[in-house]
């Protein structure tokens, strides 16, 4: 809804695979390549767990120069690093196509987009979630038009976005964007949900 050209090509790319009104089935999804990239997209800029889970190092540890200690909470910002522009071209932009060539998968492999997590302790229900993901919001765009309350436009999100992406990027040093790193921002991350929610109520208030 908020990228009508990326919802115009799923809507057709659905109606010519399946057909218009009727819902995905699993055997379909291998034959919708751009849907699988809007879903990747989608994961990629507003990554359900934005910080994943907490993790606490068992022994001191060296991660690409950085030293984390032993005992030390460790927080993955998947969300910054999801926008960060030293690790994706136009990050702030909503770019399916940029997943159409590419053998980036949400599967822990490749650190630019890892949603689910990675390594031993990744989400166990990434593969039951995944094929949701596909059903539902194939069944979903096929079988109803979607537009925003009250007509409202695209780029009133896309402010909040912005807030979003100053009380992150203010906080946080852009050397932490480049790999898994420590951080102690349960609190900024905490702050910056209860002020972007302040800012969103207040903005509705004003738009009723
Ligand atoms: C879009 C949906 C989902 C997202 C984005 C998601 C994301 C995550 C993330 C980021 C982690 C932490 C991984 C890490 O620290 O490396 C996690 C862990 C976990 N997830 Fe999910 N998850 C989703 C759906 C599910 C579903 C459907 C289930 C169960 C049916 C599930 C069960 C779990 C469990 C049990 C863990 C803990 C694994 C562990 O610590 O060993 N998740 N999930």
């Amino acid at each position: 809804m908020h990228s009508p050209e990326a919802m115009r090509k799923v809507k057709k790319e659905l109606a010519e695979v399946i057909g218009v009104g009727k819902a995905v089935e699993e055997s379909d999804v291998a034959r919708l390549p751009y849907m699988q990239a809007v879903i990747k997209e989608s994961l990629r800029m507003h990554p359900p767990a934005p910080l994943l889970l907490p993790r606490r190092a068992k022994t001191d540890v060296e991660v690409c120069g950085w030293t984390v200690p032993k005992g030390a909470q460790v927080l993955i910002n998947e969300w910054a690093i999801g926008r960060s522009p030293e690790v994706w071209d136009d990050a702030h932009v909503f770019s399916p196509e940029r997943f159409l060539d590419s053998d980036i998968d949400v599967k822990g492999r490749h650190f630019k987009l890892t949603p689910f997590g990675s390594g031993r302790r990744i989400c166990p229900g990434s593969p039951l979630a995944v094929r949701m993901l596909h059903l539902m919001l194939g069944s979903l765009v096929n079988c109803f038009d979607w537009k925003l309350d009250n007509n409202m436009e695209p780029k009133i999100w896309t402010w909040m976005n912005r807030l979003g992406q100053f009380l992150f990027h203010c906080k946080i040093p852009d050397s932490a964007f480049n790999c898994f790193c420590l951080f102690p921002c349960v609190f900024v991350y905490f702050f910056s949900c209860f002020f972007s929610e302040l800012f969103y109520c207040t903005l509705i208030s004003v738009i009723k």
